[in-house]
């Protein structure tokens, strides 16, 4: 019985290593949901790449994960935002074989639109789409080239219709899923797996710092990031356009779009985040 679990357990690994290894790239690791996807990669045998800025949290998940998984970790501390990442992760990557790109990074700019400067929104922009669709390109051409990979997109409820006060996020993370959603089906072919993981609210440190205003509201709880990590990597290995993680988002998401008009979902976004946050809130993560 052990002995069968066991021989169970390596066939079902290998198969996602053979389709998604043996390397893992993540753009945006260094905590949150960054941090699941690069746990529970390691735990399914994927050796890492892990980007972030901040190093030292980067170093610590390293240590930590060749501590409990026989892989190896690559530490790469880079501002994705900077002219040469591409150079830069294309120089450090060369030689290995990524099977598995996962882009998480995101700004995340709460209140109003005009409240925060026109560079703020430029940033935005640079790091939450022209990030996620130049990393894209690049994995996505080399892994249609071997016949096999995956690519992850982290999206958002708020990119499914216009969100106040979440306006300009909501439209980078509409962004992704669209492309997400597109290249899904022009991968097809190549057995190269492209999802969309349009999540709702997830407790990472960056969600928590917004301080939120949620406890007399009707709404999804936030769910732990390691959950929405297993809803989106199951969505991959069944190779869906996008993945809703959780039961509540994926009702609440069903009811808003079959019994509320475009005009009555975008208010009631709004009237959410405006509880939530208000509209004088300046909020966006570090
Ligand atoms: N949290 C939620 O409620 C929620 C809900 C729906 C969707 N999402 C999506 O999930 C993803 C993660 O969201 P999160 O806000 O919750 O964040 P998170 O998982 O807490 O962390 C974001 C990661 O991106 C990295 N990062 C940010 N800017 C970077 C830059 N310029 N260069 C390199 N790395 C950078 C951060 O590390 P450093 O600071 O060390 O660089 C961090 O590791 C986003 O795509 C977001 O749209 C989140």
């Amino acid at each position: 019985m052990l002995v069968g679990s066991g021989i169970c357990m390596i066939s079902k690994s290998s198969t996602f290593i053979n389709q998604y290894g043996p390397w893992a790239l993540i753009a945006g690791a260094s905590e949150g949901l960054g941090e699941a996807f690069a746990e529970e990669l390691a735990k399914k045998g994927l050796n890492l790449v892990l980007i972030a800025r901040r190093e030292k949290l980067l170093q610590k998940i390293s240590k930590n994960i060749q501590k409990k998984y026989r892989v190896e970790v690559i530490v790469l501390p880079l501002d994705l935002n900077s002219s040469d990442m591409l150079e830069v992760i294309e120089s450090r990557t060369k030689d290995l074989d990524v099977g598995l790109f996962v882009y998480n990074a995101a700004l995340s700019p709460i209140g109003l639109f005009t409240n925060h400067s026109l560079e703020t929104h430029l940033k935005v922009i640079n790091l939450n789409c022209i990030g996620s669709m130049t990393l894209t390109y690049h994995f996505c051409s080399k892994m249609k080239e071997k016949s096999r990979g995956g690519i992850i997109l982290m999206s958002s409820m708020a990119g499914l219709q216009g969100s106040p006060i979440h306006a300009h996020y909501g439209a980078t993370r509409a962004y992704t899923r669209h492309l997400a959603e597109s290249l899904w089906l022009e991968m097809k072919d190549f057995n190269v797996h492209v999802t969309a993981c349009v999540a709702g609210a997830t407790a990472t440190p960056n969600y928590l710092s917004s301080e939120p205003i949620d406890k007399d509201l009707i709404k999804p709880k936030p769910m732990k990031p390691e959950r929405v990590v297993d809803f989106a990597l199951k969505g991959l290995v069944k190779n869906k356009p996008r993945v809703i993680p959780g039961f509540a988002n994926k009702i609440s998401v069903r009811f808003l779009h079959s019994f509320l008009s475009s005009k009555e979902r975008i208010k009631l976004m709004g009237s959410v985040a405006q509880k939530m946050y208000g509209e004088n809130k300046n909020h966006i993560n570090k």
